[in-house]
């Protein structure tokens, strides 16, 4: 199958995922996939029956976004294909887009990391960030400066300071409401960037099986990995193509 849109180092297909992705034989290192959550009655929001299943031939390694009501109703679909849950992200956003009245402000989604197979075997190096860049991680830097800095942490471990700190599990980063190509269009400083960087090794391929505004692949030409996405509306696999084509890519040679 011809891609919808292809460069050195990402390849758009425009179809069905159930549909294009058993043509493409491909093995990634890492899924990052962002499915219409099934959660309201608008027309494009339905659940995409079997994907979970699909995504286990191609994958041992998945960040999916979604909903805690859409990871009940659909959790069982996960684990039934080989699934295995590591953790979970919040994804704060500076604001909502809930209308609903009748319950908090919704300002948060989750990303939810499943793996196959031997959790050693899967690729996981999860980001750092300076002590002091943010409120958390200062707040890490005063708890941990009662402690020894160098030596017998406990009976087994030793640990220094070299002055960063683990990414927490609760991202913030700025809703895509201006600008936007995509109206469920997710960031990717701060929130894609970390997901991909954490699950899949410089050079290696991310597969986005929703691609929708091609940010998956932004993110993923940005950090210095290969990257295919699926997306199944023309209007927005030619919105990602023409992303995707105007941007100027920058490898992190530190990555
Ligand atoms: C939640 S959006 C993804 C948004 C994307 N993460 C972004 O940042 O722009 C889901 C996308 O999946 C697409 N889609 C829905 N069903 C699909 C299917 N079976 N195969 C491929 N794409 C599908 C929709 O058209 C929509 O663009």
């Amino acid at each position: 199958m011809e891609p919808y849109y292809q460069d050195e180092t990402v390849r758009l297909y425009l179809g069905d995922c159930r549909e294009v992705l058993p043509g493409l034989g491909l093995q990634a290192d890492l899924l990052v996939v962002d499915p219409p959550y099934g959660d309201t009655a608008l027309a494009w929001d339905r659940w995409p029956d079997g994907w979970p299943t699909l995504a286990a031939t191609t994958a041992s390694s998945m960040w999916c976004f979604g909903s805690m009501r859409m990871f009940l109703t659909h959790g069982p679909e996960f684990t039934a294909a080989g699934w295995r849950m590591s953790q979970d992200i919040v994804w704060e956003k500076h604001n909502g887009s809930s209308r609903a009245a009748d319950r908090f402000r919704r300002i948060h989604e989750h990303a939810l990391h499943w793996y196959r197979g031997k959790w050693g075997d899967v690729h996981h190096e999860t980001p750092r960030t300076a002590t002091g860049v943010d409120r958390r991680s200062r707040v890490a830097a005063s708890r941990d400066s009662r402690a020894e800095h160098l030596g017998t942490y406990s009976e087994r471990t030793t640990w220094a300071d070299d002055g960063t700190r683990l990414l927490t599990s609760v991202l913030q980063a700025r809703s895509m409401h201006h600008g936007a190509i995509h109206p469920t269009e997710k960031p990717v400083a701060g929130l894609l960037d970390p997901l991909i960087r954490y699950g899949c090794p410089p050079g290696g391929l991310v597969l986005d099986l929703f691609a929708g505004s091609g940010s998956t692949l932004d993110a993923a030409r940005q950090c210095g990995r290969r990257a295919v996405g699926i997306e199944a509306d023309e209007r927005y696999a030619e919105a990602a193509a023409r992303r995707l084509s105007n941007q100027v890519i920058m490898f992190d040679e530190s990555a």
